[in-house]
């Protein structure tokens, strides 16, 4: 990269002269998030994703994203800033695993959060997302076995608020299970009035105090319309940003993790992306997601029955 030059106009640059769209997630940086044409939760930018009319995608935030937006997009070219920026959820499931728990249940129907890779989409009936997760398990029916996978949080949460008994896979986000309750508790004693909102990929015992539960998008939502003044937020920190635009007179207290040295918790693989590696990838149109197209039919298949079951 030349000294000197500003990556944000030559960003601007790219975006117009190669008809590309950037998608990024609410845990990317703050400037990733600033340049995005589309910033969202996971069920926004597959929606994002879904309706392009650009050339290029351009997909700030982890793998498996990207991967869905290719899904839906075989005929665009798809890029991510660092192909290293994976996700704890997706590596804890695979294809093959899923398929031998599958077997075990003839008569269940699997229903996997998106936080997979395509392998395990494919072996999938239905995808969900934390937005849309509660609404589509509703739409089942009551009697109908289900395995859910990768995420046992979620899959424990949804349990008891949909009210039903799925199998669960034995996979976690290691962002989300790093909270401390001990050093949370502590920053309930120290603001009182403040409403703790969590995201439902963290465990049972913090998910038990939280006032509200709810995805990115969801929580967003939530500190703007709800009257309190202070909130302790209990996902990623890069949901803070945008936060504090949407709510620039709120407190907003990042919930502490585990290891005392760190204020707040951040998705290692989210922040592989940077704005020299964005600058790159739109330049060089690499690194670019492809996947073979049979996988990539059987994996549209239950993305498509998740946009059609859901709003
Ligand atoms: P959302 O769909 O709520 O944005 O979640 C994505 C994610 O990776 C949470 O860790
Ligand atoms: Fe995956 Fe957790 Fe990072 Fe979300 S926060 S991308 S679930 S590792």
């Amino acid at each position: 990269i030349p000294e000197g030059i500003d990556l944000v106009e030559e960003i601007n640059k790219l975006r117009k002269e190669k008809n590309a769209v950037i998608l990024a997630h609410y845990y990317q940086s703050g400037e990733i998030q600033d340049l995005a044409d589309h910033l969202g939760d996971s069920l926004q930018l597959a929606r994002a994703a879904a309706k392009t009319e650009a050339d290029m995608i351009v997909f700030c935030g982890v793998h498996f994203m990207a991967e869905a937006a290719k899904i839906l997009n075989p005929t665009k070219k798809v890029v991510l800033p660092d192909t290293k920026a994976g996700c704890s959820l997706a590596d804890s499931c695979s294809a093959e695993g899923l398929r031998g728990l599958r077997e075990q249940h003839p008569n269940a129907i699997v229903v996997s959060y998106i936080n997979c890779d395509a392998g395990v989409k494919a072996e999938s009936d239905i995808i969900v997302t934390s937005s849309n997760a509660e609404e589509i398990i509703n739409s089942l029916p009551v009697n109908q076995e289900i395995i859910f996978a990768p995420d046992r949080n979620l899959g424990r949460y949804l349990n008891q608020v949909c009210n039903r008994n799925m199998i669960l896979w034995d996979g976690a986000c290691i962002v989300h299970e790093a909270f401390s309750l001990e050093r949370i508790a502590q920053q309930m004693a120290e603001y009182p009035k403040a409403k703790l909102i969590a995201h439902p990929e963290a465990q049972e015992d913090l998910l038990k105090f939280a006032h509200f539960i709810g995805s990115t998008s969801r929580l967003l939502d939530y500190v703007v319309e709800n009257e309190a003044e202070e909130f302790i937020v209990a996902t990623e920190e890069g949901i803070l940003h945008e936060m504090q635009k949407l709510a620039p007179n709120k407190k907003l207290i990042p919930a502490l993790v585990q290891d005392e040295s760190c204020n707040c918790s951040e998705c290692f693989y989210m922040k592989l992306s940077t704005l020299e590696k964005l600058y790159l990838c739109m330049k060089y149109e690499l690194p670019e997601i492809t996947m073979d197209e049979d996988l990539r039919i059987k994996a549209l298949a239950s993305i498509n029955r998740m946009l059609e079951l859901s709003e």
